[in-house]
């Protein structure tokens, strides 16, 4: 099998209904370099995401997963490195008529190649990471949204895999909450997983990455650190850093 070392898009197009999403769009991201891609709201943040998992397939251009190319290519041909990466969608996307803990487990309890015993175990294993053990039977309905997001961050996990995609982990969470995941977003890092996150929030795109990307009208127009894109004079970054009176117009 081929390693991942190295998550990839090669001159992507996507349109949908006619409208350009993305265009001639290269993207990299490296394992052990954690990365944010920033544009503005309906820019097409998740789309690129989906495209990476294979969700989607593009118009033109290819995705590879380490040297293996997953455009046009059946799922069942690259299920192995895709188990890979793990996503946390934007909402959670937790099934509500499951537990917490048949949510965590779910994926596991589906592939069935592990006992019952030993996916109990990584249940509370990754549940007591994320600090919401104690939900463990309760709904989805029965919880905060703060620990709905740490229990869908808790069910990436239990798959062990070497890449996370955060998709808005922090929108709508009060200042603890956001401080809380972007720890948690923090200690997964340490512990050797790479982060792929796309967000419109500032302060846990700082905080959580080293390299950041972003998107304006289908294209990249900027690659770079922290202190690069502050010192950025790309009319787009500039605005979207120091919103003007004007941006309310755009
Ligand atoms: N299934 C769909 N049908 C039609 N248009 C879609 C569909 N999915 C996405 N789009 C459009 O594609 C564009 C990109 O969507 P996407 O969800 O990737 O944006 P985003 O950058 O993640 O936005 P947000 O920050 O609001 O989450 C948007 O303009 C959206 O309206
Ligand atoms: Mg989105």
């Amino acid at each position: 099998m081929n390693s991942a070392d190295l998550i990839s898009m090669e001159k992507l197009c996507y349109s949908i209904g006619g409208r350009k999403i993305l265009e001639d769009f290269d993207f990299c991201l490296e394992r052990g370099v954690n990365r944010t891609i920033l544009g503005v709201s309906g820019a097409g943040k998740t789309t690129i995401l989906k495209l990476l998992l294979g969700l989607l397939q593009p118009d033109s251009g290819r995705v590879c997963i380490g040297e293996t190319c997953i455009t046009g290519v059946p799922e069942s041909r690259f299920m192995e490195l895709r188990k890979r990466i793990a996503i946390v969608f934007q909402g959670g996307a937790l099934f509500d008529s499951m537990t917490v803990g048949e949510n965590v487990g779910y994926r596991l309890f589906e592939e069935g190649r592990l006992s019952h015993a030993e996916i109990e175990r990584i249940i509370r294993e990754k549940l007591s990471f994320v600090g919401v053990e104690a939900a463990l039977d309760l709904y989805p309905a029965e919880l905060s949204g703060g620990m709905k997001k740490r229990v869908a961050i808790a069910r990436a996990l239990a798959s062990n895999p070497d890449y996370i995609f955060f998709d808005e982990p922090t929108t709508g969470l009060d200042p603890i909450g956001v401080y809380n995941i972007c720890n948690l977003i923090l200690r997964l890092q340490s512990a050797g997983t790479t982060t792929l996150m796309v967000t419109h929030d500032l302060a846990t795109a700082f905080s959580t990455s080293q390299r950041f990307t972003f998107l304006h009208q289908a294209r990249m127009v900027f690659e770079g650190t922290e202190v690069q894109m502050k010192a950025s004079d790309i009319p787009e970054v500039r605005e979207f850093l120091q919103p003007t009176d004007q941006s309310l117009f755009v």
